[in-house]
């Protein structure tokens, strides 16, 4: 079962249920397009997006989602949120104290965009906080399988979207690792920002209900086309 909705997730959450989502899996904007200098040129190649989207560039504040996402997320549910180092502060000091534990997750990609002037580090890596309460679901497997660190390639083709490209697609074999963990099957997991629906196509992989939520139009479309391939 899959429930999309087209709209501003912040209106959305109003109309859902208390203590009904078993996890929220989300990677809303990083808000990083206001550092960006630019697209890098490549000689013979497409440029390198740097500047990622406008959507980036609405300012993105965790304090907006406290109250909903702790009055819709069940008791034992579980909360992972994709960010970055500009806004991880604002994360932690609005959720912190609001749930039993805030920890994060890195998610080390193989193949990160190259650095052409090897003036720095690449961005290899990109967190993603948790927080749940005492109580809650989790299938723990085995000691060296539970790191909080998860190695896998940027989204490639077939999986990522030519028409639309959308340029935070992330791989549905990261999000099926973290949605094995924190959930189980007929569980029903909310993503408010969606984008091409990576984290529903995961759930219909794995038995889990989805419900998710995005603004724009084009990838709206992308992630109901990429579901409803599960029926
Ligand atoms: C980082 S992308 C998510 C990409 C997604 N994980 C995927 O694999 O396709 C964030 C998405 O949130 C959408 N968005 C931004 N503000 C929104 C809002 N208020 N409500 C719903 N969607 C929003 C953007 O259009 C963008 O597609």
């Amino acid at each position: 079962m899959a429930k999309l909705i087209k709209g501003d997730c912040l209106d959305y959450m109003k109309q859902i249920p208390d203590n009904s989502i078993d996890l929220i899996l989300t990677d809303p904007p990083y808000n990083i397009a206001q550092y960006s200098t630019g697209n890098i040129e490549l000689p013979g190649r497409e440029a390198l997006n740097n500047n990622i989207a406008d959507w980036d560039n609405a300012p993105l504040e965790p304090k907006d989602f406290i109250d909903d996402f702790k009055r819709i997320i069940k008791p034992d549910g579980n909360i992972f949120v994709f960010t970055s180092y500009n806004l991880i502060g604002k994360w932690h000091s609005v959720f912190d104290s609001e749930f039993d534990t805030f920890q994060f997750f890195i998610w080390h990609k193989t193949n990160p965009a190259p650095k052409i002037y090897k003036n720095g580090f690449l961005n290899s890596c990109e967190m993603i906080i948790c927080m749940w309460n005492k109580g809650h679901k989790w299938n723990f497997t085995k000691q060296n399988e539970m790191h909080n660190f998860f190695e896998s390639p940027i989204c490639m083709y077939p999986e990522r979207l030519r028409e639309p490209k959308h340029p935070a697609q992330k791989p549905v074999k990261l999000l099926k690792h973290i949605i094995n963990i924190a959930s189980n099957p007929d569980d029903i997991v909310f993503d408010p920002f969606m984008g091409v629906g990576s984290t529903g196509v995961a759930c219909m992989e794995l038995g889990r209900r989805f419900v998710g939520c995005e603004i724009d139009k084009v990838y709206f479309n992308a992630a109901k086309k990429r579901i409803s391939a599960y029926g």
